[in-house]
This record gives structure tokens, C-alpha cells and sequence, in this order.
């Protein structure tokens, strides 16, 4: 089972507290080994993992393939555009033809909500979700929890705004589960339409003004505007969207408030954030990159690592 309490990660909905901090309270301890001149240790030396994206990342993919590179384990890469998958194999003969090369862990990128439980079915390994379509990315919400508690010392209380499609984002929902886990207060705001109806269940709050989530929140968690839902009635414009919802220059100037910014990139630099506030003093957005390996070695260390 190893050090955490599931065998596999993919979800923060059912992650328990005591796992979500004891993923924090490692990655500093990684994030120590990042900063020596020589970034490696032996941990998980004979480990064999295989990176499968059947999605486009940059930040999520390279992020694992380091942190697993650093931990010492032996990496394989797979990319379905350029697999036999684009010759008709399916996804079941594929990771079992993949699994039978006797991997310890599978990190699975995939657009099918709910894939990566459906993997763990196929294969005898442990397996990580580096997000499953519109359901989850619970490596990022780990990532986006351990910079926050970097900069504040602490996640109980601290109020998060997420602003944005929190209707088709796993970011927002993988933050949602993760922080209030963790006793943080989230709002979010967005589009009346992107806000999935009676998500106040969650333990959230919705506000539709993005100046009053301004004025109350301690960082705002700022999501990409995905162009694929503009121009088909989500969202109408981009200027539309950015004088309602923008993180814009003027509008941070107008609030004169200490407030962290993040965002889970890729950005839409002038949509839904600036490229001064996103650039400037207050962004965090390069640290959360970083927290990012440090994050995704813990949560290798813990689950394939020697029991503590
Ligand atoms: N944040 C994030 O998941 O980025 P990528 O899509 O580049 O991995």
C-alpha cells in the first residue's frame, strides 16, 4: 500500500486529510533536493514508470517525467499520436501490452472522465492521474495547496478565489475537494452558466462579481479560458470576458491589495489574466511549476517508496 492510505491517486473527493498533508509535509522535503546543486536521490532506483499522455501537456508531463528522473526510477514515455493507438489498438490492448513490460506505476493523462479508475482495473500496478477529462487533476490541486501553504504557512482558513469555466475545469474541481479538505474557505466566480448548479453543496461559495472576490480573498486561483468554448455560445467574446471576469492591470490597480495570484497554466495572456499582474510581484505562477516536481516526488516516494 505504501505510506499513504490509498494504493493508487486519483481524486482529491476521496483523498483524506492525513494523506493531503503528509503529500505537503514530503514535497518540502524534495523541494530541498531541487534546490542542491546535484537534484537526485537514490529512492526509487529499480522503479519502473511509464508516462502515458493521451492529451497535449507541457507542465504536467515534464513535471513527472523529472520528478521520477530526480527520484532515480526508469522512465518510459508514451504519446498516443505517435503509438499503434492511431492504427485502431484500443486503450485496454495498449496499457496491457504496456503493463506486460512489468511497470510499478502508470501516470495516465486521458480526456475520458473517469479513466484512470478504469485503468486500475487493466493493469497491476499503481496508478496517478495526471488529469481524466473534465473530472479531476489531483496532482495540480497538491501543487496549487503546497504554494499556497508556502506563502501563507498555512491552508486552514485562507480564503481562495478560483475564477473562471469552473463548469468543464478538473483544476477547480481537484482545488474545490483538496481545500476545503484542508479547512481553506474557496469561492468561486465565473460565468453564471459555467458555475455547475448547487456546487455550493461542496462547501463552496459562488459570487459573480469578481471585484467582491477581490476584496475578500487571500489568492485567486485564476483557471484558463479554454478557446474551444468561445464561439459556440460559453462564452461570447474574449473583451466580453475579460471586462466582466479579467485579472486585468487596471482592475488589481484599482483594488491596491495584497493578493497572491496563480494560475495552472497555459495561459491566455490579456484574456483572463495580464501579462503585468501575471508577470508582476504578486504571482506566484512560476513557484507553483516548481512546488509542481517537488509535489508529484512526494506522491511517487509515498506510494512506490519504502514504508516509513
Ligand atoms: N497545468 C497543466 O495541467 O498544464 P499542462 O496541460 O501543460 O500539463
Amino acid at each position: 500500500m505504501g505510506n499513504l492510505t490509498r494504493e493508487h491517486f486519483l481524486d482529491l473527493e476521496t483523498a483524506p486529510r492525513q494523506d493531503l498533508q503528509k503529500i505537503i509535509d514530503t514535497a518540502y522535503t524534495f523541494r530541498e533536493v531541487l534546490d542542491r546543486p546535484i537534484k537526485k536521490v537514490p529512492s526509487l532506483t529499480g522503479r519502473n514508470i511509464v508516462n502515458l499522455f493521451f492529451e497535449n501537456s507541457t507542465r504536467t508531463r515534464m513535471s513527472f517525467e523529472l520528478a521520477e528522473k530526480r527520484l532515480s526510477a526508469d522512465v518510459i514515455n508514451f504519446s498516443a499520436s505517435s503509438s499503434s493507438l492511431t492504427k485502431g489498438e484500443s486503450l485496454k490492448d495498449t496499457v496491457q501490452n504496456i503493463h506486460s513490460m512489468k511497470m510499478d506505476a502508470v501516470i495516465m493523462r486521458h480526456p475520458t472522465p473517469g479513466s484512470v479508475l478504469k485503468l486500475t482495473r487493466f493493469v497491476d500496478a499503481t496508478v496517478i492521474n495526471a488529469g481524466d477529462g473534465t473530472h479531476e487533476h489531483p496532482t495540480q490541486g497538491m501543487l496549487d495547496m503546497m504554494s499556497l501553504h508556502q506563502k501563507f504557512g498555512r491552508l486552514k482558513g485562507l480564503k481562495v478565489g478560483i475564477v473562471g469555466d469552473i463548469l468543464h475545469s478538473r483544476v477547480a474541481l481537484s482545488n474545490i475537494f483538496g481545500l476545503t479538505t484542508m479547512g481553506a474557505k474557496v469561492t468561486l466566480c465565473g460565468p453564471p452558466h459555467l458555475i455547475p448548479r448547487g456546487v455550493e453543496d461542496l462547501g463552496v461559495r459562488v459570487d459573480y462579481n469578481i471585484d467582491d472576490v477581490i476584496d475578500w480573498a487571500d489568492a485567486l486561483n485564476v483557471l484558463r479560458i479554454q478557446r474551444e468554448r468561445m464561439g459556440v455560445g460559453l462564452i461570447p467574446s474574449v473583451r466580453e470576458y475579460r471586462d466582466f471576469f479579467g485579472i486585468t492591470a487596471e482592475r488589481m490597480k484599482n483594488h491596491k491589495k495584497e493578493i497572491v495570484i496563480m494560475h495552472p497554466g497555459p495561459m491566455n495572456r490579456g484574456v483572463e489574466i495580464d501579462s503585468v499582474v501575471a508577470d508582476g510581484g504578486q504571482a506566484i505562477i512560476l513557484d507553483q511549476v516548481l512546488n509542481g516536481v517537488a509535489v508529484r516526488m512526494s506522491i511517487l516516494y509515498l506510494l512506490l517508496g519504502p514504508n516509513e
